[in-house]
């Protein structure tokens, strides 16, 4: 993983990272508040061997010899019997293994010192007992070294530091607790995410969409706030969104150019992917180049393009096909003319059979005569059979990929399914995706031969208003 792809992986999860963080210290605080403080008080013992003083390598062999004992000292002083001596001293309520336990020694490097620590929740046994300690194995050793028949005792132990009386706790240690708990959330955050990436399948890039969906990748566009309120370019025609847009008209007469694909729908896996923002947006941009472009609603279980148009949802689609009214009747001018739409109509029970209908077919054939362009902006693929169904009178497909939310096999299940009804598919758009660093590609055909975007006047560049 290099710097950059680190970095980004920092800022794709900082609320996961963040998050995990503030559990571990959370954790770390609520197990901290409720342990009970433990106090520690501390013997020291020297250990010192008889040496003759006129004698130097006696004086030698002495210190040799204690450096020695105070290795074996160390497991003697937690044997059981200065264990019991201590709780007979004392009249502790206390086994031998129980005190062992309170008890931890440590021979200092390089020296005959050793250090007996006594840990207890109470300041004051824990002195008494460290006190105890200090006493008994102070008489103890010389009687074990003495019995060894020399008579008199070769080594001597002597408490040097008294035990003193602990006035703050050694545990629990709260800012240790809570700077490691800190620590090791942020790691296990970083794991997370590295963990979820790795197990993340959905599309990204351009170059792996065009890669895993077999089509170019016509166009991108990028995740942008304000479209949930102005979803149409003409709010800014010259913005990288409208740009976006002109570059994905222009790209389209580019595919499969020996055949004429004039019946264009727009779909995709999964709903909220921005199938009717993207249909919008180039029926108005196929309508700015001068052609006669006609907008149909096909989606007919959540029919939002007129909406987003800010137009009536009177007689449409639906109407049509039933032969309830004309074509004529139900198609709505949008912008002085620029752009026929054909909301989806009256609500019908069976969507699926009416978009594969033989109607449909029909109506697409003769919109076709009138029309350069015919857009039809479809519901999802993977929900209902509806899209399959229309796809299939359709001329090609253009598919709508979210970046980060369509998955690899969501793609490839879209693909199938209009591969079974043989549509082909012209390429796909990648939305949604993460807004480029330079503000404009330094693209788009802003050639207005009809009238340019600016001129257009709409009462529908703010859907909310339009509701
Ligand atoms: N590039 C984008 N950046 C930010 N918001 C977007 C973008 N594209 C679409 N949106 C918003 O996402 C929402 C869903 O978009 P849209 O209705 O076009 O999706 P859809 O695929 O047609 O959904 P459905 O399947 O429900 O019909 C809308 O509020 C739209 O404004
Ligand atoms: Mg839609």
């Amino acid at each position: 993983m290099d710097l950059r792809s680190g970095l980004r992986l920092l800022r794709d999860n900082w609320l996961l990272i963040i998050a995990a963080t503030v559990i571990a210290v959370a954790t770390a605080g609520i197990v901290t508040s409720n342990q009970t403080p433990q106090y520690s008080s501390r013997v020291t013992f020297f250990i010192s061997a008889w040496a003759d003083p006129e004698d130097p390598a006696s004086a030698y062999q002495g210190s040799l010899l204690s450096e020695q004992k105070v290795k074996s000292y160390a497991e003697l002083l937690r044997t059981r019997r200065v264990m019991d001596s201590v709780i007979d001293d004392l009249s502790l309520d206390l086994s031998a293994d129980e005190l062992t336990a309170k008890v931890a020694t440590a021979v200092v490097p390089d020296t005959s010192l050793l250090e007996a620590t006594v840990t207890d929740p109470s300041p004051e046994t824990a002195q008494e007992i460290a006190r105890s300690i200090g006493d008994q194995f102070a008489t103890i050793v010389p009687t074990l070294e003495s019995s060894s028949g020399a008579g008199r005792a070769a080594v001597n132990v002597a408490v040097v530091n008294d035990a003193e009386l602990a006035t703050v706790p050694v545990s629990p240690r709260p800012v240790r607790n809570l700077v490691l708990a800190g620590i090791i959330g942020l790691l296990a955050g970083v794991g997370l995410a590295a963990a979820r990436r790795a197990l993340d399948t959905t599309i990204k890039t351009a170059e792996e969409l065009e890669r895993r969906a077999g089509v170019p990748t016509l166009g991108t566009v990028a995740a942008d706030r304000k479209m949930t309120k102005t979803p149409l370019i003409v709010s800014d025609p010259h913005g990288l969104r409208a740009e976006e847009i002109r570059r994905i008209r222009t790209n389209l007469q580019f595919v499969d150019v020996d055949r004429p694909h004039k019946v264009i729908l727009v779909s995709g896996a999964l709903g909220g992917e921005g199938k009717t923002t993207t249909a919008c947006n180039l029926a108005i941009a196929m309508a700015e180049t001068g052609k006669r472009v006609i907008l149909i609603d096909a989606d007919l279980r959540k029919p939002r393009a007129a909406t987003f148009l800010g137009l009536p949802i009177g007689a449409g689609l639906t109407d049509v096909l039933v032969g309830a009214t004309s074509l004529d009747a139900a198609e709505q001018v949008w912008g002085e003319e620029f752009l026929t739409v054909l909301s989806s109509g009256s609500t019908a029970p069976n969507p699926s059979e009416l978009l594969g209908s033989q109607h449909m077919r029909d109506l697409l054939d003769e919109l076709r005569e009138t029309y350069d362009i015919v857009v039809v902006d479809g519901p999802p693929l993977l929900r209902v059979a509806d899209a399959a169904a229309t796809a299939a009178a359709c001329d090609g497909v253009l598919l709508v990929v979210r970046h980060g939310r369509t998955r690899q096999d969501q793609l490839r299940e879209s693909l199938e399914s209009l591969r079974n009804v043989k549509a082909p598919v012209l390429g796909t758009v990648l939305n949604f995706a993460p807004a480029p660093s330079h503000k404009s590609y330094g693209y788009g055909n802003l050639n207005t031969q009809r009238r340019p975007l600016a001129e257009v006047k709409t009462n529908a560049t703010d859907v909310h208003a339009s509701r």
